[in-house]
């Protein structure tokens, strides 16, 4: 611990009904806490149920019933942060009856926005599947750029939501044109809402792209001697590079018009940010088509590391780090290099593990360990 402050951590976990907990009540420590036990067990689960406290919804794109413990209709997260404000209390409850569905409290007061839950208890995740983001479909890379803007500017994620709900419309009136020929003069005014968000969103991923870029490039330099520079950069309706100079709005509505007769021959929306991508870089070389596995390896690390320090300029507290198996993926000189990086941060940790992993730290005396066992959890 740095000067005896506590970082942002998570204190006490609570659940009920969640995926194979029926009911635990933990304490963590604020600095690294091991989950360990055989295989399907429920570490993996207990690390989906703290990202969920963070961002609201399951990573594994779970629905809510597939979460809910078998034969059960509800279940219950709750969680108390301690961050730079305080202590809070975040708790949110599913019930599967029509009438109820999701309920978020903090600090025992409802709330019915999401966006009022994100940036409580800011968390990077990183998991085995996360090894495949380079080599991975766009949505994954979107999803990661978008899981993390919406942590620090729940502004962002409202506006993805209405993004949604526009292009659904969108798309219904598309297929509507193509069908029947009706309907040209109400896409036109759907068009003026729908590159208006475009414009919001596309834009904000840029600046934050600004920011992670030199920080992940710092990261990987780190991480690989000095060998080897990687960058990344937007792509922009899967051809085109967005210059910062460049003219979105110009943009945008270039790219529409380009799109028109196909959109309406096909009945869907195709340019916009649900379809762009990022494509990185190592020594101007493209990663996804040239990287070796050990250099994909090393730059989802070297991301995940930039991440926490994105956070860290945005909130000014380190977010808590969530790794799910990942030190049995990584080489013996990578997991030293995380290690080290933990140890010297101010960043509390959860690590999940089938083997011992307690002998890879010198300083033991802020470490929990934790055995998993059939969804419950014992403290040796
Ligand atoms: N909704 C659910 N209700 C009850 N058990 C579940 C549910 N979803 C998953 N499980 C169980 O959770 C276990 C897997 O837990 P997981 O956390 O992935 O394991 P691991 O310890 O290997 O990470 C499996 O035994 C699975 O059957
Ligand atoms: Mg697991």
């Amino acid at each position: 611990m740095i000067g005896g402050l506590k970082p942002l951590y998570l204190k006490k976990l609570k659940l009920i009904n969640y995926r194979n907990y029926e009911s635990i009540n933990i304490d963590f420590t604020s600095q690294i806490n091991i989950l360990r036990g055989p295989n399907a067990q429920g570490k993996t689960n207990l690390i989906e149920s703290i990202y969920y406290l963070a961002i609201g919804k399951a990573y594994r794109s779970a629905r809510e019933n597939q979460i809910t413990r078998w034969n059960n209709n509800y279940f219950g997260i709750t969680g108390e942060i301690i961050n730079k404000f305080g202590k809070s209390v975040l708790k949110i409850a599913y019930n599967n009856s029509d009438d109820f569905n999701k309920e978020i409290k903090i600090n025992g007061i409802k709330t019915k926005k999401m966006a009022d839950l994100l940036g409580n208890l800011t968390a990077v995740l990183f998991a085995p599947e996360d090894l495949n983001i380079i080599k991975g479909s766009p949505l994954e890379r979107r999803k990661l750029l978008d899981n993390d803007i919406s942590q620090v500017s729940p502004d962002y994620y409202v506006k993805l939501q209405r993004y949604n709900k526009i292009l659904i419309q969108r798309n219904h009136l598309l297929k509507k044109i193509s069908f029947c020929a009706k309907g040209y003069k109400e896409l036109e005014v759907w068009n003026i809402q729908f590159l208006n968000i475009c414009e919001d969103i596309i834009i904000k991923r840029l600046q934050v792209l600004e920011k992670l870029n030199p920080l992940t490039r710092l990261m990987h330099r780190k991480l690989t001697n000095g060998k080897e520079n990687l960058e990344f950069k937007y792509l922009f309706n899967k051809n085109e590079q967005i210059k910062k100079e460049q003219s979105i709005t110009k943009l945008l509505n270039e790219e529409l018009k380009k799109v028109k007769e196909d959109e309406i021959c096909r009945g869907i929306t195709l340019m916009g940010p649900h379809r762009d991508d990022l494509i990185f870089t190592v020594n101007n070389n493209n990663l996804k088509l040239y990287g070796s596995q050990g250099q994909h390896r090393s730059a989802v690390l070297s991301i995940k590391l930039a991440e926490l320090e994105f956070f860290k300029a945005e909130s000014g507290e380190y977010p808590i780090l969530l790794l799910d198996d990942v030190f049995s993926e990584l080489d013996k000189e990578r997991r030293e290099k995380l290690i080290s990086i933990i140890h010297n941060k101010y960043i509390q940790c959860f690590i999940t593990t089938t083997e011992d992993c307690f002998s890879l730290w010198d300083d033991q005396k802020d470490i929990s360990n934790f055995y998993v066992e059939k969804g419950t959890l014992k403290c040796n």
